[in-house]
């Protein structure tokens, strides 16, 4: 694997980030950009961590494509929504340890973790993606076919929970892997459910924003997005149907181990 290096193309990346960058993160260029910047949100570890800058610098071994996508994305006025690099490169790890073939993605965006979970499966893998906005797919999929792995990256344009059905009713239940679920919160509960169904025992299902910025410590009632986030972290929380960690990485990760 390529190893990561700050690079022009990093600098150039922190360019477009345009008036943000310039006006918010000046001096703090290098977390910001690898964190997938989520971390502008109030979430933890602080982006201006110098830890943080350590641990990326120091783990991060982002394939040249993942990096010219990353690039790529964060020239999108909502590229920040991006997963964060460290978290696609834990949870493509993650897939390959359970040796994972058949993974789910709910919420795919421009692909960049849908291309580390690609590049992390075997030829004959199968990454299906749940997204609305063929634009973002649109975005993403030249830099899937570069790294060779398009194949593998099977995008399904409607909402997720058609998507979801449309699997279980074909007999798909059990037969996946890994889950990533990081499309519209307020569905959270449902695609945990459906994910429960398709994912099989033994497998993983990752659930992104658990923090919701850290608001979950303070719910707000009008905030339906955290509402949903809140209830279901309670409710995973008593599920006899899965083993957890809740890992304090970018805006948090739920991973839950079905038995
Ligand atoms: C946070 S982004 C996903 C980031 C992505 N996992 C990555 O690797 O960067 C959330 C995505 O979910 C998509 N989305 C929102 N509602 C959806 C729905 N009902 N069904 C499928 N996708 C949806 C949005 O268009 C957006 O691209
Ligand atoms: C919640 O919404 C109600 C009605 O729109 C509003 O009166 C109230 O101030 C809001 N509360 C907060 C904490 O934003
Ligand atoms: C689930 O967690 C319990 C309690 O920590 C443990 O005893 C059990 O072995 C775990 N099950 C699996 C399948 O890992």
């Amino acid at each position: 694997m390529p190893v990561f290096r700050l690079s022009k193309e990093v600098l150039a990346g922190t360019a477009v980030l345009g008036a943000f960058a310039a006006g918010v993160i000046i001096g703090k260029k290098w977390a910001i950009l690898h964190f997938g910047t989520r971390n502008m949100h109030n979430t933890l570890p602080k982006r201006d961590d110098p830890l943080i800058d350590y641990v990326l610098r120091h783990s991060l071994r982002e394939h040249p494509l993942l990096k010219k996508l990353r690039l790529r994305t964060m020239e999108e006025p909502e590229g920040m929504i991006m997963v964060c690099c460290d978290q696609a490169q834990f949870m493509a790890n993650l897939a390959k340890l359970i040796c994972a073939k058949k993974v789910l993605e709910i919420g795919v965006f421009t692909g960049y973790k849908a291309l580390n979970m690609a590049l992390a499966l075997p030829d004959d893998g199968k990454v299906v993606g749940c997204e609305v906005n063929n634009d973002y797919i649109n975005i993403g999929k030249p830099f899937w076919k570069k790294a060779g792995v398009e194949h593998k990256i099977d995008v399904r344009i409607k909402p997720a929970i058609e998507t979801l059905d449309e699997l279980l009713v074909a007999g798909e239940a059990g037969t996946y892997d890994f889950a990533f679920i990081d499309a519209d919160k307020q569905s959270y509960n449902e695609y945990y459910e459906k994910c429960l169904r398709l994912v099989r025992k033994g497998g993983i299902i990752a659930i992104d924003n658990v923090f919701w910025h850290r608001k979950v410590l303070k719910p707000d009632k009008n905030d339906t997005a955290c509402q949903a986030i809140q209830h279901l972290n309670e409710k995973i929380l008593r599920d006899v149907r899965v083993n957890i960690s809740m890992i304090t990485m970018a805006d948090g990760v739920t991973l839950a181990f079905k038995l």
